[in-house]
């Protein structure tokens, strides 16, 4: 999936103001003198690597004093790596982890646990003055761009102001990358002095994704990037979201409950149940062989373009809600749903392990 990437760099010069660094925590972990290498998108190589990711939030309980009462484990042990200019796809019912891995990732949410690393560097400690730097080059696309848009803000004010936390470009710089962004993402000038609510659904995403790449980021997680908008239209989004890997050399994480968008779009797929992966394997081998019981419960909920195909389908009905992330079973978490456990399943904890040539998966059975 990757291509040229003639427009991966910004074409104002990169002056960033000396900024002093505030923070009083303990000292940067050292990674050299830019925080993050260089080589972060040498095609093949991982660009982004996560090792037993956890984000565990406490819940706390009490008036005058509050105390910790246990912790939501939203992720518990994510391990996955992305290579430079591919496509990551992360499924999985709404409440199991998605949207916390990928703010951890960003660092919006400082993961409790496991580590991160972008272009061979450890990224999960960097404070002050490395993690802004670290920042521009992740950067995210929301499900709901409206909601993440400053709504008194114009187009050239949303734009400008990622490069303006970072101290890019002069005024002048700043409106002609902006205007550059909005034709690579097909919106024309005109629209620059225009706000947010002026816009349609699918334009509205448009601005997002060119929001996003105004800092010219290495990796870009999308997060339900076209869950909001008709289905005319989601199928415009995710062509762009394609068309711009290419042409500015991006590695995507795409984060969705729906199979489709996630199979249009993805080299590789995750399948994540209750803050852990539970299946990952190249897109086509999940879609026409999948091995974990979730997972076919969730490829079993789509309908089939093909009317015999359809005819033929064999829905599996998951028993019950997901469980809480609070107090998840024991065991393998998916048993008190899993239309095939039996008693080791509550006793052990199935291993993560390669079913199969690049095919991972955790179940103590192989379907
Ligand atoms: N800031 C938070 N504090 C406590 N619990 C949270 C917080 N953010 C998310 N959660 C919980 O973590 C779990 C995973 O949520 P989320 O990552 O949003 O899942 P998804 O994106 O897959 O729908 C849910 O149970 C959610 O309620
Ligand atoms: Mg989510």
């Amino acid at each position: 999936m990757s291509g040229p990437v003639e427009r991966a760099a910004p074409h104002v010069p990169v002056q960033r103001t000396e900024e002093p660094d505030l923070s009083t925590e303990e000292p940067d972990v050292d990674t050299g003198e830019d925080g993050v290498s260089a080589d972060a998108a040498t095609p093949g190589a991982p660009l982004l690597e996560v090792e037993d990711l956890e984000v565990h939030f406490p819940i706390r309980r009490g008036v005058v004093v509050e105390r910790t009462v246990g912790h939501v484990r939203a992720v518990d042990g994510v391990g996955l790596s992305i290579e430079a200019g591919g496509t990551y796809g992360m499924v999985g019912e709404s409440g199991c982890g998605k949207t916390t891995f990928g703010r951890a990732v960003l660092r919006i949410e400082q993961p409790t646990g496991g580590r991160v690393r972008l272009g061979g560097e450890d990224v999960t400690a960097l404070k002050g003055e490395r993690l802004r730097r670290f920042r521009s080059k992740m950067q995210m696309v929301f499900q709901d761009p409206l909601g993440s848009l400053n709504p008194r803000h114009n187009v050239d004010m949303l734009l400008s102001e990622p490069l303006k936390v970072h101290g890019i470009g002069s005024k002048e710089e700043r409106r002609k990358l902006a205007v550059e962004t909005l034709d690579a993402v097909g919106l024309p000038k005109s629209v620059l002095e225009r706000y947010p609510h002026e816009f349609s659904g699918g334009q509205r995403q448009r601005l997002g994704i060119a929001r996003a790449l105004m800092l010219r980021p290495d990796l870009i997680v999308c997060d339900e990037p076209v869950s909001a908008l008709d289905v005319s239209i989601q199928a415009q989004v995710m062509n762009l979201l394609d068309e711009l890997q290419g042409e500015f050399g991006l590695t995507y994480l795409v984060i969705a409950h729906d199979l489709a968008v996630v199979r249009h779009l993805s080299d590789r797929v995750g399948v994540m149940y209750l803050g852990k992966l539970v299946e990952e394997a190249d897109s086509e081998s999940i879609y026409e062989h999948p091995r974990h019981p979730y997972t076919k419960a969730l490829l079993s909920a789509v309908p089939q373009p093909d009317p015999e195909i359809e005819a033929n389908r064999e829905r599996i009905i998951l028993k019950g809600d997901l469980p809480s992330p609070a107090n998840p079973p024991s065991g393998c978490r998916f048993r008190t749903r899993c239309p095939w456990a039996e008693d080791v399943c509550a006793e052990v904890e199935p291993e993560w392990r390669e079913a199969a040539s690049g095919h991972k998966v955790a179940c103590h059975f192989d379907l």
